[in-house]
């Protein structure tokens, strides 16, 4: 904080969502800007609930915070509308003018193109959105009349707040290795995912970061196709309890925590800081804990490791599904 980036560091599903929530709690997040579009999924637990918001930002949990979607995002107004009132927002959430829009032709064209077949698009249909816009001829939030109410400047609202010291969260979305330039192409999604591009949708410039959170889940999931190294035959991924389910219905295929693919992406988000979650996955002794101490001696050591070759510390550490069922280690 003031400023933080929060991002993915393999292939989405990290638990972005989770973090972003307890940080929106825990240091009274002011400004929240969700970027990406609706093919991810960020799930948080609150109070019981499970929420799996693919449009609202994670941090609507804290009542108070200013909720935005910056104008590199896409829109889509039936999953916007059916979230906004699932989490009781409306008065404090908005849309950059900018953010284009993702239409039911763009789902169908991602379902039925032969090239995307092996990809295993999630089908929302981005990819085509996001070549529409490129193509200059996509809809933006200004032309479409039930987003009027929630039109804004993402920009200045973003850029006035972290001037006025305000506490903001750029809100990243899927993970580095499905970076349209720096993952597994063309296994990827159809945009860019680390820290920069975060920062570009939003539209705040490098200069006003203070801080790249990265986060890695304890051990590495992908949906879709595309090289996994290391990826576990789907029994044993089941014996270690390490076997999910997407929000989309999807199996995850499984591996273990990869070191060389966590430096790489700690590289190019130039990230200052790490989140490690569902270390209570890895090691259920874990399940609850709330402080590093009390963690049984082979997770410390994992944690170190993860610490001694990424180079960056791990302040955060998740130990169960809830947004405050965290290690953290700041301060
Ligand atoms: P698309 O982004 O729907 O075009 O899908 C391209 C690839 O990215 C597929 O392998 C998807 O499973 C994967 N993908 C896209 N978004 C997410 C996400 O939020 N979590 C995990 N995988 C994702
Ligand atoms: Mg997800």
């Amino acid at each position: 904080m003031p400023c933080t980036v929060v991002t993915g560091a393999f292939w989405g599903d990290e638990g972005k969502g989770k973090i972003i929530s307890y940080l929106a709690l825990k240091d009274q997040l002011d400004v929240c800007v969700r970027t990406g579009s609706v093919n991810a999924a960020h799930t948080v637990w609150y109070q019981g609930k499970r929420y799996s918001l693919h449009m609202v930002p994670a941090a609507f949990v804290n009542g108070k915070c200013r909720l935005l979607i910056g104008a590199g995002a896409n829109v889509h107004i039936p999953q916007f509308l059916k979230e906004v009132e699932a989490t009781n927002v409306k008065n404090r959430i908005g849309i950059d003018q900018q953010a284009s829009i993702i239409e039911e032709k763009h789902s169908i064209q991602d379902k039925t193109r032969a090239h995307l077949k092996g990809i295993g698009t999630t089908g929302w249909g981005v990819g085509p959105a996001i070549e529409e816009r490129a193509s200059r001829t996509a809809k933006l939030a200004k032309d479409i009349p039930e987003l009027q109410p929630y039109l804004t400047d993402v920009t200045k609202e973003v850029n006035n707040a972290i001037d006025n010291g305000k506490k903001v969260l750029l809100e990243g979305v899927q993970g580095l290795m499905l970076s349209l330039f720096h993952g597994t192409y063309p296994y990827v999604t159809s945009r860019d995912t680390s820290a920069s591009a975060i920062c570009s949708e939003a539209g705040v410039g490098p200069t006003k970061v203070d801080d790249v959170l990265i986060v890695f889940k304890a051990f590495m999931t992908r949906v879709g196709g595309g090289p996994l190294p290391g990826e576990l035959p789907r029994e044993e991924a089941i014996k270690r309890r390490w076997f999910e389910i997407s929000a989309t219905g999807r199996e995850r295929r499984t591996a273990p925590f990869n070191f060389e693919l966590a430096k790489k992406a700690v590289m190019i988000n130039s990230a200052t800081q790490a989140a490690v979650t569902k270390l209570d996955i890895l090691y259920p002794q874990c399940k609850g804990a709330k402080t590093y101490d009390a963690l049984p001696g082979e997770a410390k050591q994992f944690i170190n490791e993860i610490e001694k070759q990424v180079g960056i510390p791990v302040m955060l550490i998740g130990t169960g599904p809830e947004a405050l069922d965290i290690i953290d280690r700041r301060k």
